[in-house]
């Protein structure tokens, strides 16, 4: 296919396998039309698709070799043949940005699910796609600047409100050098309206609307932060979660990551649902790359029902869910997460506290797998592409705190769930991930058999932060605090050292002393480490509360018992424990709050 001068040719399809195209470039005026890595390119079977509409399916290039290139496509590929015209455009595959993404419900490739839903039903027709932002609605933009002012990438021209947000719209996050303000207005718009000019250094003038578009797989400060304009700064106060295994034993910072790898129906999800729904940060995004199609339903439609503990509204005001099932394409799962990072990295530009959860990346892994196998790749450990590894720690680190350009703190978290077959953490993507974050909260079998809720398990998970956040802890909660988790965390292995004897050997064949360390250990376990989240008290915990109960749980198993025989230890920790179960499930400050107190003291001095 040489073409020649005045001669227009489009790229065309010459190999299709499952959902991997090959493309020949196409040329125009007898230039070659380059396809470039990355790029989004359109392929149009020429066949019309069932409702008589061209289709144009949306494919990413993931390989260039020469004139020739290799795209995954989004959907399904019946019916594409050799021969199918492609349209290049020239694009990465991108996102847009701009007031309306908070509350939505996306896929993996910011399709808008619910304007889907009124238009054709649950699924998007193939080769359909919806615009991801309500260009209908208005919006009051307020100039932050005036005309002269002088920004760089990032700097603040107005803001609109979004919600109870304020909506920062400013200058593109990648523009070179500094832009002057030749004309902003002020006025109730819709987001592709102009509403501010600005001219380069070079003269160049540019319009701008309330949106920007961002390609999903390059981080979002990149350009801001390599030009200081922004500044990444090392995370230091504690994202409470009002989890108390979460905040007290393997804390999350601000900005920080941490994974949750768990077996199958161990409460990964749950988990997940209740950091969403607690944790103290201004927006979460959920990206669920859920195995099942029932389990991402489950999170859409629990999520607009659940209310947000802290304004009362709906949690669906702060939230934005990406979600994808294993029944789309495998190329738009892996998108997915990109996807929600970006958004994610948008609103912490803002100086919003976001939270990313992800759920499960384990699925992610599985769409590069799967990609990687078709492009025939070499594999590493269990098929998984031998750059795993890196695609995973590029991944977490665009989480982070930052210093945006007007001075504002904003923080990206990313908590992400991994689903190792078998529940066995040997495998690449649990050990790629553990290599990677700073909080590991593994989930047992064990405990969720024994229902023993949140199933972390203490004896493996840790948490950098617990050190790294010393001295926040220290002055903001005790500053004995991080020297006595550590005490608490000592007694835990030493009660399952003592239980592990007595499976051998009965409760006989241990001494008094052992038996109450062990006693101590479950007592702490079952008060502490457990939490009711179907309680309405119990299900989030203050960090003020947290620090109260932890005091008393404190003073109790490490103050030293003279007890001479076992039955009594076991029915005084019997007793303690149903006490301060009830007392957890107090109201904090109510009568029944002080009593209990009262009664758990009263029953410690009388103690041996
Ligand atoms: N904190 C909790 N409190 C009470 N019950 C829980 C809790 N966490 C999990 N469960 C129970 O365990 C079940 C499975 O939890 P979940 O769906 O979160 O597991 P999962 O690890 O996400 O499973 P999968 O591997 O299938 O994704 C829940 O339906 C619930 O009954
Ligand atoms: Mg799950």
């Amino acid at each position: 296919m040489q073409a020649t001068r005045g001669q227009n040719t489009p790229a065309r399809v010459v190999a299709v396998q499952e959902s991997l195209v090959t493309i020949q470039a196409g040329s125009e005026d007898g230039r070659r039309l380059a396809l470039k890595k990355n790029e989004v390119v359109y392929i149009e079977p020429r066949r019309p698709g069932l409702e008589g509409r061209r289709e144009k399916l949306k494919a990413e290039v993931l390989r260039v070799r020469g004139d020739l290139a290799d795209a995954q496509v989004f959907e399904d590929t019946g019916g594409v043949a050799v021969g199918d015209p492609v349209a290049q455009s020239g694009e990465m595959l991108s996102v847009v940005l701009g007031p309306g993404l908070l509350g939505q419900v996306y896929d993996g490739l910011q399709n808008p699910l619910e304007s889907i839903a009124i238009q054709y039903g649950t699924f998007l027709p193939r080769g359909a796609a919806m615009p991801a932002l309500d260009f209908k609605k208005k919006w009051s933009f307020v100039p932050r600047v005036q005309t002269g002012a002088r920004l760089r990438a990032g700097g603040l021209l107005g803001t609109v409100q979004e919600g109870r947000f304020t909506h920062k719209i400013m200058v593109p996050f990648d523009q070179q050098g500094e832009i002057e303000v030749t004309w902003i207005q002020e006025g109730s718009v819709t987001l592709d309206t102009p509403v501010v000019r600005v001219r380069d250094r070079h003269g160049r003038e540019q319009s701008l609307d309330l949106t920007r578009r961002w390609p999903v797989r390059r981080p979002l400060a990149d350009h801001m932060l390599r030009s200081s304009v922004s500044e990444r700064l090392y995370p230091h106060e504690l994202m409470t979660t009002t989890i108390r295994l979460v905040d007290t034993f393997f804390p999350v910072a601000r900005g920080g990551t941490g994974c949750i790898p768990g077996p199958f129906g161990a409460g990964k999800t749950v988990l997940q649902h209740l950091l969403a729904k607690h944790s103290a940060v201004d927006i979460v995004i959920v990206v669920a790359c859920g195995e099942r199609a029932g389990e991402v339903v489950e999170t859409i439609t629990e999520f607009p029902q659940l209310s947000d503990p802290g304004t009362g509204g709906s949690l669906m005001d702060r939230t934005i869910i990406i979600c994808n099932t294993s029944s789309m394409p495998v190329a738009a799962r892996e998108a997915s997460i990109y996807t929600g990072v970006t958004l994610g990295e948008y609103y912490r530009q803002m100086g919003f506290h976001v939270l990313l959860l992800a759920d499960s990346t384990s699925r992610w892994a599985q769409a590069m797998r799967e990609t990687s196998g078709r492009l025939e790749e070499i594999p590493g450990e269990e098929a998984f592409p031998a750059y795993l590894d890196s695609s995973i720690r590029s991944l977490y680190e665009r989480a982070g705190l930052i210093r945006a350009v007007d001075g504002a703190e904003g923080s990206l978290t990313m908590i992400g769930s991994v689903s190792p077959a078998g529940g066995n953490f040997e495998e690449p993507v649990t050990q790629s991930t553990l290599g990677t974050v700073k909080c590991f909260l593994g989930l047992s079998y064990d405990r969720a058999y024994k229902r023993f809720y949140p199933a972390i398990d203490p004896l493996i998970s840790w948490s950098r932060y617990l050190e790294q956040l010393a001295a926040w802890f220290s002055a903001n909660v005790d500053p004995a605090w991080v020297e006595q988790v550590a005490t608490m965390q000592a007694l835990l292995e030493q009660g399952d050292a003592v239980q592990q004897m007595m499976q051998v050997t009965g409760e006989e064949g241990v001494t008094t002393e052992d038996y109450v360390t062990y006693q101590k250990s479950l007592f702490l376990d079952m008060v502490y480490l457990q939490q009711d989240a179907f309680d309405k008290v119990d299900a989030s915990v203050s960090l003020e509360r947290q620090r109260v109960a932890f005091a008393r749980v404190y003073a109790l198993v490490t103050r030293d018992y003279a007890f001479t025989d076992k039955a009594a230890v076991r029915e005084y920790f019997t007793r303690l424990t149903g006490l301060f179960k009830n007392f957890n499930y107090a109201e904090s400050e109510s009568p029944e709050y002080r009593r209990l107190l009262q009664e758990i003291d009263a029953l410690a001095t009388d103690a041996p």
